[in-house]
């Protein structure tokens, strides 16, 4: 860790508790300036206090790192019991975390005595009410390591690293992800904390930039005036490393916070803001939800990186349209919402874009698909058969959607339509990706999804990717579509196939069950809402009554698909559609198993690279097998 000046002068003050500014000038070296504006932001955050008569000096207040400060281990003890008898056993975890941190990283003997003390005492008492008596060994084993680090790493954000560290306590159902800059000393990070706040009340909040120019205006102002403030501040941080800081800074003060860094961060899916008075919450692709260290400053900034974002996409979050949809510049979806419409305070939710797209490698590897199922699919898609991808939310059906628009051949046009633009299609395909618009504030200029489907009929596409079907005339028209001879992929919000058709048969989207029929497929992609995996549930097809025929459905004991009932129709559809015999089509799917089996052993997972060789296959599979299979022998 590296240990500031500023970090020094809290450190001498908590040995002396009481120093004067030029004493403390002489033992660090540095103008009695600098030291007076330190004091300035440790006095703000309640560290110290500046005491002007007889001489000026600092008085030590409390230690950076705890939020609640004890004299002595009586004190912590006492508060401790206090806090037992409301049977508040969270604050406890608060402070007994706060020590284990503090301890750990100081190495202070006092604060590791005053550790070890509260935690003996916490563990004594719940064994005296039972709870680690109660059970089995490895629930006492559990109840013993009261702070549990559950991982940790580094987030690379360009210029700088930040630390992640997910901790679980006993009584606290969910995980903490704390994020820090842990090469810094605690008083380093309370004064890198004030200049950004002096900044952002100078700068960010009053405007928001209007434009491109603007903004880079903003942001090289704000870099010049930050740099030349830490540079005076921490003449002893090097060069390099003020720089990371500045990056650093001007990234959470510029964009929308902490939740710049939580973006950069690959393990997160979704980010949610609840309101300002609890932490942000993160789904994270190995731990699920956890809370984070980060709790938005007030309403206002919420509100404000609501209209940052709708800035990007030019629509405005207000009291009048409190409801907001767009894109963050990343990419990732956001939606907000301002108070009293959500009635405990504004949100924001953001579900980050996959900047590298899932495919069918990925797919195959985590077990969410099996060859058989895939190659199947493969097949469908190859002759132009429709498909739908129904599943809950956050189930995964739009990255399975972009997953499968990678088995489309280059010499298909291919129009696209979303609200908000997540696919990322190959670039050796034909697309035309197309997005709606929301009217703007006086009500003109809306492009809704029908305007768009209707449109692209026009565009003479073959295949045409509809984002999600929600309404009853988008369907009309998709369906009238397939009937006509386009192919078309789309998603539902549905848990299963009976589902799925019981929600296009019925209001609000109430098709004629006969229409059902120019779907081909039915896949339904599952989360696990305990455990967070995601499985392709069941593959169905679709009979000429518009009933479904489920083809494989997933067996959750065994962890595999298990196909269920022989096919009807879709092997028939298929011979029509490719001109095929049965036993052809066999091969075909073993030489499409072979391929994915590649793709898989050497790692293929770009979505360029596989578009790739989808078009070289499709266009001379024997070129592309003997160049493939040179190197790797797969049978
Ligand atoms: N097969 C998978 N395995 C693991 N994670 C996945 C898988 N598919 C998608 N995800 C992740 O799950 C999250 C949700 O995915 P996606 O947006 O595709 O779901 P969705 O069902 O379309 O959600 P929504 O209902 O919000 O439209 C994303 O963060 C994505 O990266
Ligand atoms: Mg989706």
């Amino acid at each position: 860790m590296f240990k500031t000046k500023a970090d020094l002068l809290v450190e001498f003050l908590e040995a002396k508790r009481e120093v004067s500014v030029e004493e403390l000038s002489t033992l660090l070296d540095t103008t009695k300036e600098v030291i007076l504006t330190y004091a300035q932001y440790l006095e703000e955050a309640g560290i110290l206090s500046m005491k002007f008569r007889p001489t000026l000096k600092l008085v030590f207040i409390k230690s950076p790192e705890i939020g609640v400060q004890f004299k002595d281990e009586k004190e912590l003890i006492n508060k401790i019991k206090i806090l037992l008898e409301v049977n508040n056993l969270k604050a406890i975890n608060k402070i007994l975390y706060d020590l284990y941190t503090i301890s750990k990283k100081t190495k202070n003997e006092k604060l590791v005595v005053m550790y070890k003390k509260a935690y003996n005492f916490f563990y004594d008492y719940l064994k005296k009410i039972k709870i680690v008596d109660l059970g089995s060994e490895q629930r006492k084993k559990k109840v013993k390591e009261l702070i549990k680090e559950v991982d940790n790493y580094r987030i690379n954000a360009d210029k700088f690293f930040m630390y992640v560290k997910i901790v679980k306590q006993e009584f606290e159902l969910v995980p903490y992800y704390i994020l820090s800059l842990l090469e810094y000393g605690s008083v380093t990070e309370i004064v890198l904390n004030k200049v950004k706040d002096e900044i952002i009340r100078t700068i960010s909040l009053k405007s928001v930039p209007e434009s491109e120019d603007e903004q880079s205006e903003i942001e090289n102002e704000f870099k010049t005036k930050l740099l030349e403030k830490l540079t005076y501040l921490f003449p002893e941080i090097p060069e390099t490393k003020i720089i990371a800081l500045t990056e650093y800074i001007k990234l959470v003060t510029l964009g929308i916070g902490e939740i710049e860094v939580l973006l950069k961060d690959k393990n997160i899916e979704e980010i949610v803001i609840n309101n300002a008075n609890e932490p942000v919450w993160i789904y994270h692709r190995k731990h699920s939800w956890l809370k984070t260290n980060i709790i938005p400053k007030n309403e206002e900034i919420i509100k404000h990186y609501a209209t940052l974002a709708g800035r990007v996409v030019n629509k405005d979050i207000t009291l009048l349209n409190p409801l907001l949809d767009a894109h963050l510049k990343s990419g990732d979806r956001i939606n907000a919402t301002l108070s009293p419409i959500t009635t405990k305070g504004n949100t924001i939710t953001i579900r980050k874009f996959a900047s590298k797209p899932w495919t069918i490698t990925h797919l195959i590897k985590n077990g969410t698909l099996d060859y058989t199922t895939s190659a199947l699919v493969w097949f469908a898609i190859q002759h132009e058969l429709s498909l739908l991808i129904v599943g809950g939310t956050g189930s995964g059906k739009t990255s399975t959607l972009n997953v499968m628009a990678n088995f489309f051949p280059p010499n298909h046009r291919i129009v696209s339509i979303e609200d908000t633009r997540e696919l990322i299609l190959p670039e050796t395909l034909h697309w035309v990706p197309m997005q709606t618009r929301m009217p703007n504030p006086e009500g003109e200029g809306e492009i809704s999804m029908l305007d768009l489907v209707v449109n692209s009929l026009r565009m003479r596409p073959d295949r045409i990717i509809v984002g999600e079907i929600r309404r009853k005339k988008e369907a009309e028209v998709l369906f009238e579509a397939m009937h006509t001879g386009h192919s078309v992929y789309s998603t539902l919000h549905a848990n299963s196939v009976q589902e799925a058709i019981i929600r296009l048969t019925n209001p609000p989207i109430e098709l004629p069950k006969t229409l059902l029929n120019s779907i081909s497929l039915i896949i339904v992609q599952n989360r696990n809402r305990r455990t967070g995996v995601r499985r392709t549930l069941q593959v169905a097809e679709i009979l000429e009554t518009g009933d479904a025929n489920i083809l494989f459905e997933f067996d959750f004991i065994k962890d595999q698909m298990k196909p269920i009932n022989k096919p009807k129709r879709i092997y028939k559809t298929l011979k029509l559609f490719s001109g095929l015999t049965e036993n052809q089509i066999r091969d075909d799917m073993k030489e499409k198993i072979k391929l994915l089996k590649y793709f898989v052993k050497e790692n293929i997972d770009d979505v360029h690279e596989i578009g790739s060789i989808v078009s070289d296959y499709y266009s001379n599979k024997d070129y592309v097998f003997k160049r493939l299979f040179k190197k790797t022998d797969l049978k």
